[in-house]
Formats: C-alpha cells, structure tokens, sequence
C-alpha cells in the first residue's frame, strides 16, 4: 500500500461559534498542538503523501498557522459554507492531480489515530470505491446512519432527513471517509442539495457508489478516535483521553510514572526508559529526557533537555533553554531559564539561574541568583568547572566565576573572580562584645517608663 499515493483533504471550514472564542475552532490546542495539526500529523502516518487543509471565509489565521507546521498543507477557500461534499470540492485543483486514494477528515477531529486511516486504504486496496469509517455512539442522535441491506452499505442517511426507523440505527458515520481518487470527482459531482439542511452532503456519495455498482465499505473505529469536538467542554474530554494513551504509551516504552493521571505531557515530550516521575508534572512543549533521570513532585518544565541520570524537583521549574547535563541536579523552589547545568552540577535549594552556565561539578549554594536583567538587556552569567557559590549569592551579569573558584555566603559579585579565587562581595561582620546585652536593657526599661 506504501506505493498508493494518498491525498488527504481535512475540512475546516467550519465557524466552531459553540467554542465561544475569537481563536478560530481548529486552532484550539491538545496537548499543546493546534486541534488540525494533530490530524495532519496523523494523516501523514496513515501515508497522505500530500494534505489539502479547506478554510472558510476569513480562515487566513488558520492557513498561517498551518503553514508553519512540519507538513504544511496547501491551503483552499471554502468562500460559501454549503456542506461536506461541497467543501471537499474546494480542493478540486488537488483532486485533479490524480491519486490512488482520498482521504477526507474533519479538523475539529483530532484523536483520529493513523490505523483507523490505514483500514479505510486497504479497503480501497482491495477495490473500494469508497470506505467509510463508521463508530456507534452511545447516543446516535445527530450523526448520520449507516444504511446497510444484505450486509452492504447503500447509504448514508443525515439525521435529520432520517425516518423514525432509520434513527433507531446505532451505526453511525465518523466523518471519515475514503475515496478511491478514479472515482472521486465523478461521484463528488453528481452530489445535490435537495435535503432538509439543502447542503451538498459528502455522505451522499455512498448512495451514488453503491447506485453505479461500485463497491462501497463500512469499517468500524472506536468512538473517541471519531471524538469532534465543538466546545471546550468536549476540547477537554478530548484533552484526557490524549493524555491517557499518551501515558500508557510512556509507560509500556519503559517510564514509571506512580500517578500516571497527575502527569501531563506535550504533543512532543520525549522521555528515556527507566526515567522515573512523580506526581503531578508538567510537560510543557519542547521536553526531552533521556534515560533514567528522576523527576521529582510538582515541577512545570518546558523547553528543556534533561540528560541521563539527572535529578530535578521537587517544585523545580525549568523554562526554555534549560540543558541539564547528564548527571546534573536543579532541586526544590529553583528556576533555570536558558542555562546550561553542566555534568553533575548541583543546584539544589531556591535559586534562580538564568542566561548562564554552570560548569561541571559546580555547587550552587542555597539562595543564589543570576541578575541577568537591568530592565532592558538580559546579561550572561558563566560559572567554571567546580565552582562554589556559596549560599545567598548574587551574581550581577555580566560577571564570570572562574573554575574553582569560591564565592563567600551572602556576596554581591559584581566583578568577575577569577580562577582559583576566593571572593567575598559583603560588608565585614563586626562584633561588639556585651553590647547585645545592653541593648535589651535599653529596650526593656524603655517599655516599662510606657506603662
Ligand atoms: C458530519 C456528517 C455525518 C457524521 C458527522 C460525524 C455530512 C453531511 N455529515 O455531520 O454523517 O455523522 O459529521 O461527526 O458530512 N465543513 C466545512 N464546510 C462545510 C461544512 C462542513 O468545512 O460547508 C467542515 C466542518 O468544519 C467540520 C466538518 O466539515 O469540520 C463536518 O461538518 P459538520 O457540519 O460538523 O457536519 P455534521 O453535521 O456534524
Ligand atoms: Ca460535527
């Protein structure tokens, strides 16, 4: 089948208004991806060597978006929203090109997996017109029937042109379709509005098939892989269930996770084997851990690599640009932004380390921060090999600590200390014999005059 070319043609032309939202409906993110990315991503591992995205008036928003995506889609205007089989249409010039097989999927679809896609192709492999793939919701109101005589599909019926017996019908279509490319336009042609919306509906091509003698197929695919989603309530059911395969994924590729539902990935998160992950993290986009680090409860990372065998968290927070090196570790009430923590560096209690690098073995004592920002300009911090920043620390960028170097407790370092050094940025302490006591006297009796 690898050798049939494949035209994908996702619709959404749609308003997606019950979304309540300026954002167009599509564009609506899972897992940190636009909803129509996720079906673009699936319909090119289902084998679509070329995607054709149908936008509505006014859809520039969402042909920019995808535009920028990895497989970025010719875009086609939909200028009238006349229904399915007429937004299909829309891609016509496509069409035309010539391809052995036609997919059509929905945008606001996005759990669509690429084996459901793939079964529909062989259908047509084997010499399907056209393959529906068709789902049985636990309340069929709304979708369209499956109409199957003698154990073969003659039509799909729209549920608001359905008869009363014809509603009783469980099978109903998911809204996707495939369609053999020789037979696509014919059929798509001879499709006409004279329905109780006065839509071209794509689904009347099953009749037009299955009238001509053509074969034309049911397959059957679970009811959230067909989920469409039409407002944020659905988004988020649509969210749980990616999030739950997403899981079970990490998990049976050989990460633990004690509180897999706590655990939130990105579209994109890559995770080693026997990494371990506690409860409640979050993946932002951009993560990639590799083998057997420990990310501990409740850190938010994004954009950052983690190499093998680090050691993050507590209630660390690592934001773009973060790169722990093997072996480095970032614990409780940290921040690092844009910074390298080089090969078992530690930097272990509430500090923030931005715009800067953290040499291997360097210890980053409790309380230090990176000045990295005067309000305008961000300013680099480079920290040597086996550094000792001691507790309470600010290092005022641009500033460079040399390898080895020692920093005093409590030290504004506002000038570079090099190698080998040791530097204390604070005022000398001075101690007064017996003046603590007086002191108290003072206050006491002073109180007491008050009374
Ligand atoms: C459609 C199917 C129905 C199926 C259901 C599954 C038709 C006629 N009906 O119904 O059999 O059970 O999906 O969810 O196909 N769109 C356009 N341009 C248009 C009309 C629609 O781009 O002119 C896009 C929409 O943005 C949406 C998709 O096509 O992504 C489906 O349209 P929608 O109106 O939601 O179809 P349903 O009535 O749900
Ligand atoms: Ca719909």
């Amino acid at each position: 089948m690898s050798k049939r070319s494949c035209l994908s043609i996702i619709l959404a032309a749609g308003e997606g208004t019950r979304m309540k939202s300026s954002k167009p409906k599509v564009l609506h993110e899972i897992a940190g991806l636009p909803m129509v990315a996720h079906v673009l991503a699936a319909a090119a591992e289902a084998g679509g060597t070329e995607t054709a995205l149908v936008v509505g008036h006014g859809g520039e928003e969402v042909g920019r978006v995808a535009a920028r995506l990895a497989a970025s889609p010719e875009i086609f205007v939909q200028e009238q929203r006349l229904g399915t089989g007429h937004a299909v249409l829309a891609a016509r010039a496509a069409i035309e090109r010539g391809y052995d097989d036609i997919l059509v999927m929905f945008g606001d679809t996005p759990l669509v997996e690429p084996a459901v896609l793939l079964e529909a192709r062989r259908r047509l492999a084997e010499g399907a017109a056209v393959a529906v793939v068709g789902f049985r919701p636990h309340n069929p109101a709304g979708y369209g029937r499956l109409i199957v005589v003698d154990g073969k599909l003659v039509a799909i019926r729209e549920d608001k042109d359905a008869s009363a017996a014809e509603k009783e019908i469980g099978f109903c279509n998911g809204g996707l379709m495939a369609i053999a490319g020789s037979h696509a336009l014919a059929l798509l042609d001879k499709v006409g509005n004279a329905n109780a919306k006065g839509e071209y509906y794509l689904t009347d091509i099953v009749a037009i098939a299955a009238e001509a003698g053509l074969d034309v197929v049911a397959t059957e695919a679970s009811a959230e892989s067909v989920l469409g989603i039409n407002n944020r309530a659905e988004l988020a059911e649509a969210e749980a269930i990616w999030q739950h395969r997403r899981r079970r994924a990490a998990m049976l590729s050989g990460v633990t996770l004690i509180a897999p539902e706590t655990v939130h990935f990105s579209h994109d998160t890559e995770i080693g084997q026997d990494t371990l992950v506690e409860p409640n993290v979050w993946f932002g986009p951009g993560v990639e851990v590799a083998e057997g680090a420990k990310i501990h409860a409740f850190s938010h990372i994004e954009g950052a690599t983690i190499a093998s065998g680090c050691d993050v968290g507590p209630f660390a927070r690592l934001r773009p640009g973060a790169d722990l090196q093997e072996k480095a570790k970032v614990g409780n009430f940290c921040e690092v932004k844009k910074a390298t923590i080089e090969k078992g560096a530690k930097v272990n209690h509430l500090t923030y380390i931005g715009d800067a690098r953290v040499g291997a073995g360097a210890n980053i004592g409790a309380g230090t921060v990176t000045c990295n920002y005067d309000g305008y300009s961000k300013f680099f911090t480079d920290i040597g090999d086996g550094a000792f920043v001691g507790s309470n620390s600010s290092l005022v960028a641009p500033v460079t600590i040399g390898n080895g170097a020692y920093v005093a407790s409590g030290s504004v370092i506002t000038e570079s200390v090099p190698e080998d050094a040791l530097a204390f940025g604070r005022a000398r302490q001075k101690t007064l014999p017996g003046k603590g006591k007086s002191l108290r006297e003072l206050r006491a009796s002073a109180a007491a005059a008050k009374k």
